[in-house]
């Protein structure tokens, strides 16, 4: 259970391959959603933070079309390799670039992003706040941040999620992102066997 758990905060080597697999399986549905809530729109800039096995970078991609820019940040060295050689064409097109990076330090400028997603990321991360504040600081003044979560007491019944995960409520997460500067909505996500929270963040 804790390697389950491990592989999941740091997909690597080969039961990370797998796992990038069965995320881009199992979690389309809350990321197609996150999407979807972003109003991502052709030539923006947008963004996938923690993006593991990278199906999050194919919508937005998809989305922003060949005007737009897509940013995937991860600290997972194998997420990247597997990024990078994924979408090596966009890449080289300028479409796409892959930063090695933390939400609690994102190597992003400020008000860069029209659109930033970030999915199942928050169990992994300490400084709540710290990631609420740089998720803010990268938004332009009419952006928009889509946080998405399982539900904690869904999750909190997930044996591996006993070996590290940080199950916050939802009502402790939407105080550190309206603290970060950002009025949120909060939809929640049918979805079996974990139903799902979007937060959706727009800078006040
Ligand atoms: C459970 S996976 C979710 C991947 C993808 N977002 C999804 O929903 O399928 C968590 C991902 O977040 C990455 N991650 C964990 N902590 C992070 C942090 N502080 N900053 C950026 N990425 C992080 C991990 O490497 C992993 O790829």
């Amino acid at each position: 259970m804790s390697t389950i758990a491990g592989q999941l905060g740091n997909p690597s080597g080969v039961l990370g391959k797998g796992v990038a697999r069965m995320l881009d399986r199992a979690n389309r549905y809350m990321i197609d959603a996150a999407v979807d809530a972003a109003r991502v729109a052709p030539g923006e800039a947008a963004a996938d933070i923690g993006f593991g096995g990278g199906i999050g970078l194919r919508l937005l991609l998809d989305r922003t079309g060949s005007d737009g820019a897509v940013t995937g940040v991860e600290l997972s060295r194998d997420m990247l390799t597997r990024a990078r050689s994924r979408f090596a064409g966009e890449i080289t097109a300028g479409r796409l670039r892959v930063l090695d990076g933390s939400l609690t330090e994102l190597p992003l400028g400020n008000a860069e992003l029209d659109a930033v997603i970030t999915a199942n990321t928050f169990y992994f991360v300490p400084e709540l706040e710290r990631a609420c504040t740089e998720l803010a600081r990268v938004l332009r003044p009419k952006g928009r941040l889509v946080v998405g979560l399982g539900d904690p007491d869904a999750m909190a019944a997930m044996p591996f999620t006993r070996y590290g995960f940080r199950l916050r409520p939802v009502a402790e997460v939407i105080a550190a992102l309206e603290q970060a500067g950002l009025t949120v909505e909060h939809r929640v996500l049918e979805h079996k066997p974990i139903s799902g929270h979007l937060l959706i963040g727009r800078p006040f």
